[in-house]
């Protein structure tokens, strides 16, 4: 058993702290790929939430080259079809190009309401884990949700059964080219205590 520290005060505490608050959304990589064994370790590690009943509702797809081809033409497609505005497509289809890495995060579906809500939470802490582990790597990462993600064809490319699953997330990751700045509320704000 680890010896219990009651306070914010040792170098761990810091270091993960420091770990949260700097890890940032970034929409602009380095043309540099993120190994396959780092991505590997950061989902083994994202399994690691916290889940009701051990459902374990997570499935990570991790996209090859070919898929994301094809994902970008599909985003290009969606473009196309609700905004028919080609130069828009190409440019969201250039910048998905310049992405180095895919990887999809589902979650099962569940009949029950609770099931359901619980399993979707923990797939939720599953990517913080994810990118806390790759932000410590100096790998920077974009959870999205846009259209591709609820699209069927996204769904028929990967072999997903929409009935079965639901994305959380289409994460992009890679080295960044730089890190926005973001805050927060102060916690007087947000924070309710009570007797
Ligand atoms: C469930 C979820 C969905 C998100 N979807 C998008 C998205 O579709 N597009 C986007 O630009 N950012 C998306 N984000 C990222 C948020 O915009 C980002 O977390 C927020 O701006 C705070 O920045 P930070 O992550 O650097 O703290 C999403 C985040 C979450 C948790």
């Amino acid at each position: 058993m680890s010896e219990f520290v009651p306070d914010g005060e040792t170098k761990n505490l810091r270091v993960i702290a420091e770990r949260i608050r700097a890890r940032r959304t970034t929409k602009l990589f380095l043309k540099r790929e993120v190994s396959r064994e780092l991505i590997l370790d950061a989902i083994e590690l994202a399994r690691w939430a916290p889940n009701h009943h051990l459902t374990e509702p997570w499935r990570f797809y991790l996209l090859g080259k070919k898929k994301v081809a094809d994902c970008i033409a599909i985003i290009g497609t969606l473009i196309r079809e609700t905004r028919n505005d080609d130069e828009l497509a190409a440019f969201k289809e250039q910048s998905a190009k310049e992405i180095p890495g895919w990887l999809l995060v589902t979650c099962k579906k569940s009949a029950k309401k609770l099931t359901q809500q619980e399993d979707y939470a923990s797939c939720c802490c599953a990517i913080q884990n994810l990118t806390l582990y790759l932000s410590e790597a100096g790998v920077a990462a974009k959870w999205t949700t846009g259209r591709i993600t609820r699209d069927q064809r996204l769904f028929d490319l990967l072999g997903i059964d929409s009935a079965e699953e639901f994305v959380v997330g289409l994460i992009w990751y890679g080295y960044p080219k730089t890190l926005p700045t973001q805050s927060r509320r102060d916690v007087s704000e947000i924070l309710v205590e009570t007797d």
